[in-house]
Parts: structure tokens; sequence; C-alpha cells
């Protein structure tokens, strides 16, 4: 059975198990890695991710009582709420918020969410960096639009996932990962223009090319990461707001120096200075992989690391060293992928070389005594579909 097939199947089987009967439909979401533009999202400007074909399925039917039942294999028993804690954001905690968070959204929306019993597998990694909660949020919203009949075009599925993130679960991320999951294509990277939401598919055929993009799991457990990532957030808007812009998008490449001088202190002139110079990368990538030049973005890959790991300060020892390595090994890029503080790097890398370029890695890891990294090859997969 392929891995797509089973974990459909599992999702099935735990439906049966849990509730008895079959379920009404299977709805499916992937994870996501980001080709390029880390911490633009939230700052108006541009990234440049893509769909995983790795998924989270549920299975799901409506239940007449009109509370929701959701049931998972991280844990044995389902989690029930019902209206009351769907409205009180917080109420419900653990993965199971971001369901709730989805019925939420929806309800303050003005949608009839239908009462529904859900069951959810996943082959998305948890705590990797990967989008493993955009993956239930949009396969959950996928299922309860359908199985409501709910008037609401995909287009705006993004932001809605992306409130039950920042409003039910309590997390100021932006509309990346959302977006990603819920409009990426196969064989194509996802170029979004976070302020209008405007998207273009770009061709991004590595098996032509004869390459491939390795993403290796860093396994460096987050520290800190939701606090830092907050901090960082706040230090841009505070950082937009000294320089009169709505939004660090807003300061051209070419004005970059001109800000800078404006700005007081060192670390706040290093952050603007990442999300300044990464929108340009975005661009720059977009430029490139438009005139079918895949190789040639490796350059650009590898200063986005060296700007996160200096300027925005994200990066830690176990991620350089898998960049370090992938690069000493071949890679023609290589760069921490997500939100930072541990997570997963992807390396661009000759298709034949990437078994070489993982084993460099894992050797590199063993010298300083981390835990070994995952590695697997990847190419851009669907968004949030229904299965059948
Ligand atoms: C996390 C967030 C995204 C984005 C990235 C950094 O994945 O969920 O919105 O900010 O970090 O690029």
């Amino acid at each position: 059975m392929s891995a797509a097939a089973d974990v459909a199947a599992r999702a099935t089987a735990g439906f049966r198990q849990r509730y008895g009967g079959e379920p009404a439909g299977r709805w499916a979401a992937p994870g996501r890695v980001n080709l390029i533009g880390e911490h633009t999202d939230y700052n108006d400007g541009f990234v440049l991710p893509f769909a995983l074909p790795l998924r989270t399925v549920v299975a799901a039917a409506v239940a007449d009582d009109g509370r929701w039942s959701v049931w998972s294999e991280l844990d044995d028993e389902p989690v029930e709420f019902g209206p009351a804690e769907a409205d009180e954001p917080g109420r419900v905690d653990g993965w199971a918020a971001y369901v709730a968070g989805v019925v939420w959204a929806l309800r303050a929306a003005g949608h009839a969410v239908p009462g529904a019993r859900l069951a959810i597998a996943s082959d998305v990694p948890v705590g990797s960096g990967l989008s493993s909660s955009a993956a239930i949020e949009a396969a959950v919203l996928a299922a309860l639009v359908e199985l409501g009949g709910l008037d609401l075009p995909a287009d705006r599925w993004p932001r809605l996932a992306q409130r039950a993130e920042n409003d039910y679960v309590g997390a100021p991320t932006g509309i990346m990962d959302q977006s990603a999951v819920i409009r990426g294509r196969p064989g194509h990277a996802l170029f979004l223009d976070c302020r209008t939401e405007a998207v273009e598919l770009i061709p991004f055929d590595l098996g032509a090319a004869g390459l491939a993009v390795l993403v290796i799991d860093s396994h460096a457990p987050h520290r800190h990461a939701d606090g830092e990532y907050a901090a960082r957030r706040k230090s841009c808007e505070r950082a937009a707001k000294a320089l009169g812009v709505a939004a660090l998008r807003d300061v051209a490449t070419g004005d970059l120096e001109a800000a800078l001088a404006r700005l007081d202190d060192a670390e706040t002139r290093r952050r603007v200075r990442h999300v300044v110079t990464e929108d340009q990368r975005v661009l720059d990538t977009v430029e490139l992989l438009r005139a079918g030049r895949i190789r040639d973005i490796g350059p650009l890959l590898t200063a986005s690391h060296a700007s996160m790991r200096d300027d925005f300060e994200i990066t830690v020892p176990e991620i350089d060293t898998a960049v370090e390595a992938a690069l000493a090994a071949g890679a023609y890029g290589a760069r921490m992928t997500g939100g930072g503080f541990g997570g997963c790097v992807l390396a661009l890398v000759d298709a034949d070389a990437a078994d070489a370029v993982a084993a460099a890695v894992a050797a590199a890891y063993a010298d300083r005594g981390f835990t070994a990294p995952g590695t697997r090859t990847v190419l851009p997969a669907g968004g949030a579909t229904r299965l059948d």
C-alpha cells in the first residue's frame, strides 16, 4: 500500500473503531516546506513554499447532536466539545485546539457549522516545522465546508485557518503555511504576496532538471520557539512603526541603508535587514525559476540561511551543521525552512547525489554527538482536497 493510501486507511479504520459505521468522506491536506521567504509573511511580504507529499487525512461524518468529536492517532480517546467550548478561544487545547479553532473561525464568520465526528491520521511529522498544524486545519476545514454545504470558496480558506491558529490557539503566525497547504499544486512552488494574497504558481520541475530537494529533519528540540517567534514579530512591527511604514514590505531594497540609518538599535537593524533582503531574495528566486534556471537559485537559498543565522538569529547548531555539511557535500544551496529554532533544512542537490549528501549530514551529526537527522527527498504535491 502506498504511504498516501495507508494514511487514508488509518483514518477510516480509526473512524470505524471509535464511532462505528462509515465516514461520509475523507479529506486530506499536506504539510509544506518553504523554498525561500522566511519571516516575511507577517511583514506583508513574499514567500515561496510548496506542499509536500506527506498528508493528514480526516475521515468524517455529520453528527446530529450538533457537537464535535475528534479522534487522532496521537491519543487513545476522542476529544469532545460543543458550541460553548468552540466559542471560547483556548477552551480546547493540545492538537484538538486546531480543530476547535476551525469550528470557531467558521462560526465567527457566520457559517452554520454542522456537528461532526472526525478521525485524523497523519504522515506529517509533528514538531518538525513542516506545518502539521496547518495540515489539520486545512483538512478539517475542507471536511466541514463540504459536510455542511457551506458557501466558502477555497481562496478564503487560508485566512480562516490562520484565524483559527492566531485567535483560538493563540499562535501569532502569518498566512504562509495555510496558503501552501491549501493552494499548493503538484510540480509548482506557490509564489504568494502575503499582503494581497495574490498567488502565482511557479513551475518547479525538479525531476526534469535531474534535481531533488532533500529535506533534513534536524531533530533539534524546539527551544523557546513560540516566545522567540512572537518576539521577532513584535520587533518587526515596532521597526515598521519607527520607519513610518505599514509593514517592512514597504521598505524598498534600494532604501534599506537609509532606513537602517534611522534605527538606533543594532538588533532591530539586523531584523529589518533580514526581512528586506529576504523579500528581495524571493523575487530573485522567482525570476530565476521563471527562466528555468533552477540550479542558479542555490546561492540565494544559502544567503537566506546566512541572513536567518546572523541577522534574524533563529538558527541552532544542529541546523547550521546540516546546512554546512550539505554544502560541503556538493548541494547547490541549503537553508533552514520554517519558523526556526529547530525543524528542517532543505538542500537543493543533483538527484543522484541526494544519498551522498544525506550521508554527509548524518556523519557530521555523529561527529558532533547530535541525534541522527531524518532525511527524505520531496517533490511539490497538491493542496487540500477531498479523497473520495
Ligand atoms: C511559521 C509560521 C509562518 C511563517 C514561518 C516563518 O511557519 O507559521 O506563518 O511566519 O514560521 O517564515
